[in-house]
């Protein structure tokens, strides 16, 4: 059940991130906002994405004020959310567009970093 509610995990990671960058894309290469199902189908993948990681955090027993990896990714997804809302709806500039899209993909790969190496700060971890 845990490795099952892990895989999930993964794949919503996978298919928000990739749905991310197409939204991201196609508004500041080609000024396309998102409509229809690229506006429908990430929330449905956020809700799964958010519920397979309380899964994970209650099978797992692991508390926030105890590890401070997963307080480091909690603070690091908020960030992630609100970037992404920067860059999909509040930017009023290409250039705004581009570096709250930068900074979105930077704190993502940093949440993935965190996940795998359970290090806040993962260089210590990698180097
Ligand atoms: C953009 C958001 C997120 C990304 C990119 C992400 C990434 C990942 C990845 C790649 C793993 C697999 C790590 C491994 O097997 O080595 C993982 C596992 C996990 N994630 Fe997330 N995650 C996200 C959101 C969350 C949130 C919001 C929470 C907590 C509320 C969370 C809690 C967990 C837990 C508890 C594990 C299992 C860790 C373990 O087995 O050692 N994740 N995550």
């Amino acid at each position: 059940m845990l490795l099952a509610v892990k895989y999930a995990h993964i794949v919503c990671i996978t298919l928000s991130g990739l749905l991310f960058v197409w939204r991201g894309t196609r508004l500041i290469a080609l000024g396309r906002s998102p409509a229809g199902w690229e506006r429908v189908l990430p929330h449905i993948i956020d809700t799964l994405l958010l519920t397979t990681a309380l899964g994970l955090v209650f099978m797992l027993r692991l508390n926030p004020l105890e590890h401070g990896w997963l307080a480091a990714k909690l603070v690091a997804v908020i960030g992630y959310i609100g970037f992404g809302f920067i860059t999909l709806r509040f930017a009023r500039s290409r250039s705004q567009q581009i570096t709250a899209f930068s900074c979105a993909t930077v704190t993502f790969a940093y949440i993935v970093l965190v996940a795998i190496t359970r290090e806040p700060w993962p260089p210590t971890a990698l180097l």
